[in-house]
């Protein structure tokens, strides 16, 4: 039975790539999830998994080299796929240290652990043995509005606190690789959105204000392009790269699905009205009254757009939810888990909202 080592499994992909993995594999995969349950770690999302016998949580940080070399030694661990990350811009900008330790030397903590336990003798590693960094394509910088894509061969040219520590941590995989042939993959991705996603990011953040008659912050003019994807579809992409890509190689992963900020916001504004029934309180305040633009993010990265020919051309990945149905989809999964969100907006959270927007 293959023994996989997820890293920060309790946020928002990592707990979706874990209930892919075990609907896809059931019984035939051990998952082992070891996650150090920051502020954007909910064991919650993970409730329906939890009692597994294929499955087990370790709370640890990845930067206790310690307690993740015990992990390897007490497990024979064949995959590792690395989420764990310190993943908002906007506290990184706040507080960039955090991110420096998390992203980079939880990064080298990792990447050296396993190293450890798999390197033979002679320099050589086990056929079966994988490592997967789970980065952005933030790391590729800013692209002009409507003009070019990010390829793999995109130099780098991170912004932020948050990207340039992704940065950091890919170029250290890319070290492992070259200097000690460490059998792994970098995956680059673009923005994600879904079921269980933490209401500090757009998404989540505009339909939790929506259905609560609150303001909807838009930084700047809301002209910023992302190029959105349904999380499933990212857990899709890992798991195929792992099974049928290239090893040492970075792939790539996004949708052709380019929207404004605006849009976003004015599509889920018209689809909760869509999906919300007529006798429901809340579709009187859902309405575009609520749209407020505040002062921009700093050094916020205009436009980001991936070229996913790459994963498409060797290994046949293309994303398969459409952004019409994925945004139907996570706000059905918001409607249905209210509980899921009371909890997560009761704790740290709003400490947070309420310095970040000053409410
Ligand atoms: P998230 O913030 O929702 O989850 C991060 C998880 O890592 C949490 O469970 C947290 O508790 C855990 N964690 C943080 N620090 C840790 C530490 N020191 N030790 C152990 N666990 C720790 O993040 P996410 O949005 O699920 O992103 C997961 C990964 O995917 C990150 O590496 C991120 O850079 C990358 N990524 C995210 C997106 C996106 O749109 N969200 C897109 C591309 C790539
Ligand atoms: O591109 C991949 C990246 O996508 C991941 O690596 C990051 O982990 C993930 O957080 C995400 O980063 P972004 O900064 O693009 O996502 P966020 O949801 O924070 O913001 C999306 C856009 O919306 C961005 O242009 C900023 C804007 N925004 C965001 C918030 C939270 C607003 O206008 N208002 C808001 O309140």
């Amino acid at each position: 039975m293959r023994t996989y080592l997820i890293t920060g499994g309790a946020g928002f992909i990592g707990s979706n790539y874990i209930h892919y993995m075990f609907g896809k594999y059931g019984d035939e995969i051990r998952i082992i999830n070891v996650d150090k349950l920051t502020y954007a770690g909910n064991l919650e999302n993970l409730k329906d998994i939890e009692n597994r016998e294929n499955y087990t949580f370790i709370r640890a940080d990845i930067c206790d080299k310690e307690a993740i070399r015990e992990i390897f030694a007490q497990n024979d661990i064949d995959r590792v796929v690395h989420f764990a990350a310190e993943s908002h811009v906007d506290r990184s900008i706040r507080n960039p240290e955090v991110f420096v330790q998390t992203n980079v030397l939880g990064t080298a903590v990792m990447l050296n652990a396993a190293r450890e336990a798999w390197e033979k003798e002679d320099g050589t590693y086990p056929g079966d043995k994988k490592f997967l960094h789970v980065s952005t394509d933030e790391v590729y910088g800013s692209l002009p509005e409507g003009e070019g894509y990010f390829y793999e061969t995109t130099p780098y040219s991170p912004h932020s606190p948050y990207s340039s520590s992704k940065a950091g941590s890919d170029m250290l995989v890319k070290a492992y690789m070259d200097t000690y042939h460490f059998p792994a993959n970098i995956t680059n991705c673009s923005n994600n959105y879904g079921p269980y996603q933490f209401p500090e990011k757009l998404i989540p953040l505009i339909i939790n204000n929506a259905l609560q008659g609150k303001k909807l912050p838009v930084y700047g003019d809301g002209k910023n392009v992302r190029d959105w994807l349904y999380v499933e579809d990212h857990a899709k992409a890992i798991d195929m790269v792992q099974e049928k890509g290239r090893l040492f190689e970075t792939y790539n992963v996004g949708g052709h699905n380019e929207k404004q900020n605006i849009e976003i916001v004015e599509i889920i504004l018209d689809t909760l009205r869509e999906m919300l029934p007529d006798d429901d309180p809340r579709k009187a305040h859902v309405s575009r009254d609520l749209i407020t633009y505040v002062e921009d993010r700093k050094g916020h990265d205009r436009r980001y757009a991936i070229a996913p020919d790459k994963i498409k051309a060797e290994i046949g990945w293309e994303p398969e939810t459409m952004f019409k149905e994925g945004i139907k989809k996570t706000i059905r999964w918001f409607f249905e888990n209210e509980e899921w969100m009371k909890n997560v907006t009761s704790g740290d959270y709003q400490k947070y909202y309420d310095a970040m927007y000053k409410v």
